[in-house]
């Protein structure tokens, strides 16, 4: 366990998923921004995370607005050519999106992400200067048979263990235990917290103990109004990578002011 008196930053990113035409992705953006501008006076970094086609729109209303960001829900782990349907780093970047989730769950078990493509996805968002946001997490049956932090670990030293130190010291983490996505099951603060100190020590056995202590590691899974406060308390826990919740602008900025 570590104290929280490190360089890290809090951050909290909604990502949508495949939700809302254009229109009612405008809407959501702008009332997220509205309220986030009013009521939102921290160091808190707000993320949302639409589908393709509303960021080049969602980055003009995010413009000088302080402390909100935009990130996309995946990349192409090719630069560019004839991969017809796919969105590259280079064309997100150009929108004003500063940040990629990359390996979200739903993403390695809908679309066979593997460890391989995931990193090359990683390295290319990096060189088209996009931060990413790298989920990892077990399953229930995983979790069940005591391997989750092995898994866990796994996930991290196969796609991420190669950067540099500079190269990683950008990476946010999400840990998403995938039985706690769009269940209603959170993961409880302690098992969350648990896991967060673990992926932090593992860390440090890798890249050394400054790193680790400054390294936002974000909790996802259920987590809503209700149960942000507790999480976000955890010594470990940094911040949260939201669903469900995103989708409701009250309900979204609430948990943005849970720390
Ligand atoms: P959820 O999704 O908040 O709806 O559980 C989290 C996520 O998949 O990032």
């Amino acid at each position: 366990m570590t104290n929280k008196l490190t360089m890290r930053k809090k951050i909290v990113a909604g990502n949508w998923k495949m939700n809302n035409d254009y229109f009612e992705g405008l809407k959501l953006a702008s009332e997220v921004i509205g309220m986030i501008s009013d009521e939102v006076n921290s160091d808190v970094i707000c993320i949302m995370a639409p589908p393709f086609i509303h960021l080049n729109s969602i980055a003009q209303l995010i413009k000088g607005k302080k402390g909100i960001s935009l990130a996309a829900q995946n990349c192409s782990d090719q630069d560019s050519g004839a991969y017809t349907g796919e969105v590259s780093a280079k064309m997100i970047s150009s929108t004003g999106a500063t940040y990629v989730i990359i390996g979200h769950s739903e993403r390695r078990n809908y679309f066979a992400e593997d460890a391989v493509l995931l990193q090359k996805k990683v390295n290319i968002a990096l060189q088209n200067k996009l931060i990413p946001i790298f989920c990892i997490g077990e399953t229930l049956s995983q979790r069940e048979s005591g391997k989750h932090f092995e898994l866990v670990k796994q996930q991290l030293v196969e796609s991420l263990f190669s950067l540099s130190t500079d190269e990683f010291n950008k990476v946010i983490i999400a840990y998403e235990p995938v039985w706690a996505i769009g269940t209603g099951l959170t993961a409880s603060p302690a098992q969350a917290q648990e896991m967060h100190a673990f992926i932090r020590e593992t860390i440090a056995g890798k890249y050394g103990q400054a790193i680790a202590n400054d390294k936002s590691i974000l909790y996802g899974g259920s987590c809503n109004p209700t149960n942000a406060k507790e999480l976000f308390a955890q010594s470990d826990i940094d911040g949260g990578l939201i669903g469900g919740a995103s989708l409701k602008s009250r309900d979204f900025v609430n948990i943005v002011k849970s720390f």
